[in-house]
């Protein structure tokens, strides 16, 4: 497979997706959006089919947008969760290049993100963003960076991934292809970020309990229940939650202090040594040669190219297999 065309490819769905989601919150229309095949109630709209599929939401919403013509949907109730969601490439372009000043985040979306992803390339705008859009692209663009995703990339393939498959293939035992390639994807970027070696896909990886497991596990958790404030059918319930530290709010403020503390760790364990290049091509020793940049701005650097380069690889591939 095509290396830079993966990694570009990975940092695109990303934001395709994140887009998505940013979209359809920040979308306050006037008019009433139009559902298709879905009955809407007087005052509460599609609030019933909302709370009924939010358990489902990603199936729901692809039945739905298959049965549109336009690939478009609009849900709306008055004070809940209102938006629209689209699947037609041609919106998709719109928004992301054509227009893309058109489509800000939003401070209501960059709220829900923050505790997460601070103010990372993914959850900021305007010279915040530009900044950081600039670095990575310029990073990205050098053959010396190239050079050491192939190189990374290389190494977990026939390191690890081969092996693997090829002794579950020696035994006759079943793999979880998506678990391997989760991990596949986490130790890949991880040390393309970071220069650390998670090393989730090994022995250890997979039976012992690693700090690095234990990133990955809260990487995921951190991930899953920041989304899922979007998907609560009431707005701002969320923020009751947290206030009150209940719940899902309460799970994804354990689940992000153990990614803010294991990149914490990375990076204050690299200024010890110092944090010049010498030699090192990842992510953060390039940003970091800026003397201008904080830890915690390191940090959200840290933390958004993991989650740029994570589920979106592993997703797209268990989807290829
Ligand atoms: C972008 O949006 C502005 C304002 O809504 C509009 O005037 C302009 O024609 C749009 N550009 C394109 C390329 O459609």
């Amino acid at each position: 497979m095509n290396l830079s065309f993966t990694l570009q490819s990975l940092l695109l769905g990303l934001l395709f997706s994140f887009l998505l989601y940013l979209y359809s919150k920040n979308q306050r229309s006037t008019k009433k959006p139009t559902i298709h095949g879905l009955k809407s109630y007087p005052v509460i709209g599609h609030l019933p089919h909302f709370i009924r599929n939010s358990h489902r939401f990603l199936d729901w919403m692809t039945e739905i947008l298959l049965q549109s013509p336009t690939r478009t949907m609009g849900f709306y109730s008055i004070g809940s969760t209102s938006g629209i969601l689209t699947a037609n490439p041609a919106n998709v372009e719109y928004m992301l290049k054509l227009n893309s000043s058109n489509y800000p985040k939003g401070e209501r979306t960059i709220s829900m993100m923050e505790d997460f992803l601070g103010h990372g390339i993914f959850n900021s705008e305007g010279d915040e963003w530009k900044w950081q859009r600039k670095a990575a692209s310029f990073e990205f663009s050098k053959k010396s960076m190239r050079n050491f995703v192939v190189e990374t990339v290389h190494f977990e393939i026939s390191n690890r991934l081969l092996p693997i498959l090829n002794r579950a293939a020696e035994k006759g035992v079943k793999v979880e292809l998506q678990d391997v390639l989760e991990r596949f994807a986490f130790d890949n970027i991880c040390r393309v970020v970071s220069g650390e070696d998670p090393a989730c896909l090994t022995e250890e990886g997979f039976s012992g309990t690693s700090s690095s497991k234990e990133f990955m596990a809260a990487f995921s958790d951190a991930q899953d229940l920041s989304s899922g404030r979007f998907l609560e059918p009431f707005e701002d319930v969320w923020r009751i939650k947290k206030f009150l530290n209940i719940g899902t709010e309460n799970r994804l403020k354990k689940a992000i202090s153990i990614v803010q503390g294991y990149a914490m760790n990375i990076i204050r364990s690299r200024m010890l040594k110092g944090m010049e290049l010498d030699g090192r091509e990842d992510m953060l020793s390039r940003f970091a040669s800026n003397k201008d940049h904080s830890e915690v701005v390191l940090r959200d650097v840290v933390t958004s190219f993991i989650l740029a380069g994570r589920e979106t690889t592993s997703t797209t591939l268990t989807w290829f297999f």
